[in-house]
């Protein structure tokens, strides 16, 4: 294996084909990149280790690209367990290496592996490493996507190893594009963390860079441009696309039908997008997503125990726990005897921040009429107001 980032940098992760839940709670359609690098100069740098489940094979990778070289560094971006569990296997086969983590990595480094603290070397915002024609510039990221977070920019390349930031879902060779499993990505393991990612990319913005190298997903070379500007529209909690995501939990169907009926609606209103997902049989990840992706949020629920449907409650503690916000949310709730939903679901949603509640509601009882139907015209008439 010899998989050239440029001449001297080259990429020695590992795609885990077998894996189908990362973090043990999103689902993964095409397995997932745990990416490492190396710099190959005067010094030899070794950029992040790897999965436990992937240490063999990333040592294999290193051992063939140092071609009986011996790495001086192992640069740690970020402690977490898909990234550190290769620590202890490198220091044990490199002992003359040298570890460089920012401070708080270092302070926190015992819980993850078991490394003579003289090994570790911190450093801090601004702080450089030569490696002969290569530099290294350490830039601090807290929480992007841990306290303990850097980033580091070589300049002679152009080259900055990001870390999590722009990393994806998905082995590096999936068939599929960046954005779909990026986005998914971001909002789920990223999304609470807007501020701090805007700081990354208002220091990113002072580096010229011809090569993102994340620690998941592809290397990023033409589409930077593009990319950068997605994660600033994500960060800032702007809606991507101008639309609507009905999100519903229907228990026999009646629900499931005014949802697909208000989708009829609304598109039949030119509503320029309509994404819709089934809370109980979609994936909570892709919804919470489509959530922040789109100017509307379109809630539709049975009442259920005295407040909402189980699989609304537990959509709209996600949104709250990944800070959603600055949107236009629409309600409608499903009801027999007791009406809750609305009532439930509208004291979630004023516990977000910047959150437009639309102040028409409709409530079904039970199964559609023509009435029931009129109001969801005129619920759609007050959504296209907040595209
Ligand atoms: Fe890929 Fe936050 O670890």
């Amino acid at each position: 294996m010899d998989i050239k980032v440029t001449d001297s940098i080259k990429y020695i992760g590992v795609n885990d084909y077998d894996i189908d839940l990362f973090e043990g709670q999103y689902h993964l359609e095409n397995g997932m990149a745990y990416n490492s690098y190396v710099i190959l100069d005067e010094k030899v740098a070794v950029m992040d280790a790897v999965d436990a489940i992937a240490i063999d094979r990333w040592v294999s990778n290193l051992e063939s690209v140092l071609e009986g070289r011996t790495p001086d560094y192992l640069v740690v971006h970020h402690l977490e367990p898909d990234h550190s569990a290769g620590i202890q296997a490198f220091c044990d086969k490199y002992p003359n290496a040298q570890v460089i983590m920012s401070t708080q990595a270092k302070r926190l480094a015992p819980q993850f592996c078991d490394v003579d603290e003289a090994r570790i070397t911190d450093v801090k915002e601004g702080d450089t490493l030569s490696l002969g024609n290569h530099t290294l510039t350490f830039i601090m990221a807290p929480m992007v996507h841990w306290p303990d977070v850097m980033v580091s920019y070589e300049s002679s390349e152009r080259v900055l190893f990001s870390a999590d930031a722009f990393g994806k879902f998905g082995t590096t060779d999936a068939d599929e594009g960046w954005s779909c499993e990026a986005r998914r990505y971001y909002f789920n393991i990223v999304g609470k963390f807007g501020k701090q990612v805007q700081a990354l990319l208002k220091k990113a913005s002072a580096l010229d860079i011809d090569v993102i190298c994340p620690l998941h997903g592809p290397v990023l070379t033409d589409t930077i441009g593009d990319v950068l500007k997605l994660y600033n529209t994500w960060s800032a909690y702007e809606p991507e696309d101008k639309g609507v995501f009905i999100a519903y939990a229907s228990m026999h169907g009646n629900t499931e039908k005014a949802a697909l009926k208000m989708k009829e609606i609304l598109e039949s209103k030119g509503c320029p997008r309509v994404a819709i997902a089934n809370l109980s049989t979609d994936d909570m990840a892709e919804c919470v997503e489509d959530g922040f992706r789109h100017s509307v949020l379109l809630c539709m629920a049975c009442s259920y125990d005295g407040g909402v449907f189980a699989p609304m409650a537990d959509y709209l503690h996600h949104l709250q726990s990944k800070a959603f916000q600055n949107r236009a949310v629409a309600l409608v709730e499903n009801y027999s005897w007791a009406a809750s939903a609305v009532r439930t679901m509208k004291a979630e949603f004023e516990k977000m921040k910047d959150i437009n509640l639309i102040e028409k509601t409709v409530s079904i009882k039970t199964r559609l009429t023509a009435e029931t139907e009129k109001e969801l015209e005129a619920l759609a008439d007050e959504i296209m107001k907040n595209i």
